[in-house]
């Protein structure tokens, strides 16, 4: 907790460290109130100023003793602050001693050691390190450790660290000793251990040069039998990333351990992956398909964390997206390859124009690689991941896969055992490919979604088309003047059979079926085009880009019919629906009459999508669903938040009751019938039959609870059980409380499965959403503390039901500021991720504005306020 204003860190003032340790000495005795750590540092300067003070970070700690080269220090030989520990006239070399006490079952932040439930585990990325001993907590301060852990031994029978077990011994007294020994140097931040009485699952696995690895997954008693399908990811991406990239792991021990109260999704320190317990612990009875895929990709995440991030880091915490950009990169592909690639595509898409688009063009906006923060945990953001993720791939469309893999090898070759930039990883893949990327670099700096407009132009006499590409960046905060960015764009040009024409153009921008957009403004001329051609443009969703053209609704319509390229197909599909939302809002906001009939067409397109049989139910499920409310609210001037729900469940009611035939028939040829697997093939069945269920029932009426009630009653699955429910949660009727009631009797005491309960209840769209929510705060099984209890009952309200958070009165904002303010002194990196809805406010109208702008400003002005959340609050303003 700060009380004076926070300090803005800056790229710009990077310097070496001053000192580097080469090897640690932990050791821990373990008690939840109070732990004694002894911490034996070997140091060496390395930079500075020659006779500077060795300064060390620490927050939180009690310190008990302080040695040097084995002599006992006392002030003012050194000096404590409330987040450093000073030694003044180090030697150049010298071995530093601290003993320090902390309270770990105090720790709610849930950064540095915490107890959970009643085991002992660590959080240190990015600065949790510092919260345990006192340390140069920076990621470019890289050491071997040896951790001895030491504890009671019937409460903590099982005691990890990093890398290798090297021995066990008995204490006496009901007490035991573990020690560890990580061969690896690593920053901090890659630091962990765990204690308690854990369950274990193991496996093996023999990597591509014969290393017998065995894999272990912890859990609390009880979930041994729910660790399979983790198991099963882990070694298909162990395999995965031999076969895709050489990659093969490093020792012979991988552990995983599952707990239940995390801040984040999982954390890949080495050899000892910490988890989130709900991305480990799955089975048909308590999983939906969302979380086997969920499962699937952040298990395969943090394994291959172990090359990007912990054998090659950061130097400094501005180039998070060095292992983060570049691992979600990574962790995509192998889900693509598991799985549909299409579907995989789409679901990337969705998630970034429902979270990074946002986040780029609101108050909170930062280039890939930041250049300023005050909190940096406040940085883990779809920008630095997702968007990361997205230049990582448009590197390989530009070097193509096997340049890529080139690059990629040549950036192990040359930082293997190194912390590293950005621009040294773009420096490798420039280098092994003999090109020149300076210019494609300017992705990483500049903030802001580029809007891309595309015209036409055919010129029937020369067979002629011509294309004109403008680029734009609006300003951004810190960044008024913009600068073009290179951005590939796959084309096509489908003839009047829908086929794709052959691409034949002298212009420079065309290689291959892409078109290199590097300028404010280009034109690319095809010829030989017999007719005027229907375009197809950002194939694949290949820029992360925002795009204006002016393809006709009868165009939209055609590529949704036959685009060759999947992802454009249902493109097109949203592009279309969208446009239809916008003119219903926009008319029914100045008080005009829609144009249903426009509508028409619209559904006689999706019943085509529903007909094809050449589609995969996955696809289908996706083509047919209506972008977002908050989608479409961006496209527009103003959100209207009342008129945009009221138009999106108007258009769903036509489309259920035009196709009602076709939904009842979509339902029955994608019933499963086997017994549930999580496949990819099964999901994908059940996706579309939820999908035509939820249009059968989207006018909510008798018929529709009947009908979701049957269908709530006869589920073996969670998948299923979840999509009856959540249309049960708006109709009103003795089947809501009966089928909500039932759930929480069979889950109560599964507090995964109670998670979804809540977050059902949550994003209802109906009026008396939020005094559930209230009351909700108050069951038994709800607990401020716990952050996935935060995240599904005031997240899911807060962030994913726009018209009962933004109600016109502004008791979702009250609530919000209310719950933000209560957790912020508990958990301020929770508290902090919660608020960042309240940064759109710009974007709606003007009473919505002053309630949003009033929330944000009564918690700035809480006296004790976290930076995290501070930094969110006060640029929201
Ligand atoms: N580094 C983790 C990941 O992306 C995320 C994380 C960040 C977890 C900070 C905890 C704290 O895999
Ligand atoms: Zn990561």
């Amino acid at each position: 907790m700060k009380t004076d204003l926070p300090q803005t860190v800056r790229l710009a003032d990077y310097e070496p460290p001053a000192f580097s340790v080469d090897a640690v000495d932990l050791t821990f005795d373990l008690e939840p109130q109070r732990t004694v750590v002894t911490a034996v540092l070997q140091l060496r300067r390395t930079g500075g100023a020659p006779g500077g003070p060795l300064v060390l970070d620490g927050e939180n700690l009690d310190l008990l003793e302080v040695l040097v080269n084995g002599k006992k220090l006392s002030p003012p030989a050194y000096e404590t602050s409330e987040d450093a520990l000073t030694v003044f006239d180090p030697p150049e070399a010298l071995t530093l001693e601290t003993r320090v006490a902390i309270n770990p079952k105090a720790n709610t932040r849930l950064e540095g050691l915490y107890v959970s439930n009643t085991m002992f585990c660590t959080q240190c990325e990015a600065e949790g390190f510092r919260r345990i001993t006192y340390f140069p907590d920076r990621p470019d301060v890289m050491a071997t450790y040896r951790v001895t852990l030491r504890g009671d031994k019937a409460a903590y029978p099982v005691m990890l660290s990093n890398g290798n077990n090297v021995s066990n011994t008995d204490l006496g007294g009901g007490r035991h000793e573990a020690v560890w020994e990580d061969p690896f140097p690593k920053p901090s931040y890659l630091f962990a251990l765990v204690a308690g009485d854990l369950a274990m699952v193991e496996d093996r696995f023999k990597t591509q040069s014969g290393r017998d690895v065995t894999l272990r997954i912890f859990v609390e008693h009880g979930n041994e039998d729910r660790c399979d399908y983790a198991m099963d990811s882990l070694i298909r991406s162990m395999r995965w990333d031999e076969e895709r990239f050489g990659l093969e792991y490093d020792l012979d021990i991988f552990n995983i351990v599952a707990v239940s109260d995390f801040n984040m999704g999982a954390m890949e320190n080495k050899s000892l992956n910490v988890f989130n317990a709900k991305y480990i612990l799955a089975d048909a009875s308590t999983a939906t398909d969302a979380d086997f895929a969920n499962i699937e990709s952040i298990v395969a995440h943090e394994y291959f964390h172990n090359w990007t991030g912990n054998r090659v880091t950061c130097r400094d915490w501005f180039q998070l997206s060095l292992k983060e950009g570049l691992t979600v990169f990574r962790d995509q592909e192998f889900s693509s390859d598991q799985r549909s690639r299409p579907v995989k595509r789409i679901q990337d898409v969705r998630a970034l124009r429902a979270r990074q688009f946002p986040e780029d063009s609101g108050p909170l906006s930062h280039p890939v690689r930041p250049d300023a923060y005050i909190e940096i945990n406040n940085f883990y953001t779809a920008t630095v991941y997702e968007k990361g993720a997205e230049v990582i791939g448009m590197m390989q469309t530009l070097l193509g896969q096997d340049g890529f893999n080139d690059g990629l090898r040549l950036y192990f070759e040359r930082h293997d055992g190194q912390a590293v930039t950005c621009d040294d990883f773009v420096a490798a893949m420039a280098d092994a490919n003999g090109k020149d990327l300076s210019h494609f670099k300017r992705w990483y700096s500049q903030s802001g979604t580029p809007e891309v407009t595309v015209t036409s132009a055919y010129d029937a006499g020369k067979k002629a088309y011509t294309l004109t590409l403008e680029q734009m960046t609006r300003p951004t905060p810190g960044q008024s003047e913009k600068q073009p960015l290179h951005i590939p764009l796959r084309i096509g040009l489908l003839g009047a059979n829908g086929g794709d024409l052959d691409l034949v153009s002298d212009s420079g921008a065309l290689d291959g079926g892409l078109v290199h957009l590097t300028e404010e403004r280009q034109t690319v001329t095809f010829t030989n085009i017999p007719d005027r051609p229907v375009l197809s443009v950002n194939r694949g969703f290949g820029a992360p880009i925002a795009l204006n053209t002016d393809q006709t609704d009868a165009d939209l319509a055609f590529l949704m019919a036959h685009d060759s390229d999947p992802f454009a197909r249902w493109e097109a599909g949203q592009q279309y629906a969208t446009r239809l939302m916008k003119a219903a809002v926009t008319a029914m906001a100045s008080g005009e009459a829609g144009d249903p009939k426009g509508q028409d067409a619209f559904v006689a397109a999706v019943k085509n999508i529903l007909e094809d049989n050449s589609l995969d139910p996955a696809f289908k499920a996706l083509a047919i669903t209506l972008p977002t409310e908050e989608f479409v609210g961006e496209q527009l001037p103003v959100v209207h938040v009342d008129e945009i729900h009221a138009v999106r469940a108007a258009l769903r009611r036509k489309i259920g009751a035009d196709l009602q035939a076709e939904f009842r028939a979509a339902m029955a040829a994608n019933e499963v019938r086997e017994p549930f697997a999580p496949t990819a093939e099964q999901a994908g069945r059940r996706a579309l039959r939820n999908a035509a269920l939820a249009y059968l029932t989207a006018d909510y009426g008798p018929e529709a609870a009947k009908l979701a009630k049957e269908s709530f009653d006869r589920a073996d699955n969670m998948t299923d059980t979840i999509a009856a429910l959540s249309i049960l949660t708006e109709v009103d009727g003795p089947e809501r409380s009966a089928a909500l009631e039932a759930f929480e009797t069979r889950w109560k005491d599964n507090a995964q499965v109670m998670d979804k309960w809540f977050a059902l209840q949550a994003v209802a769209s109906r009026p008396d959403t939020l005094s559930h929510v209230k009351a909700l705060t108050k069951h038994p099984c709800f607990d401020i503390r716990n952050p996935n209890k935060v995240r599904s009952l005031v997240g899911a309200f807060a962030m994913a039901n726009p018209v009962r958070f933004h109600a016109k009165d502004g008791s979702g904002y009250t609530f919000l500021a209310d719950s933000v303010i209560e957790l912020d002194s508990l958990n301020p990196q929770v508290a902090a991720r919660m608020l960042g809805t309240l940064g759109s406010w710009r974007r709606y109208d003007a009473d919505r504005q002053a309630l949003m702008r009033s929330a944000l400003e009564r918690i700035v002005a809480v006296p004790v306020l976290s930076k995290d959340s501070y930094e969110i609050a006060s640029k929201s303003l």
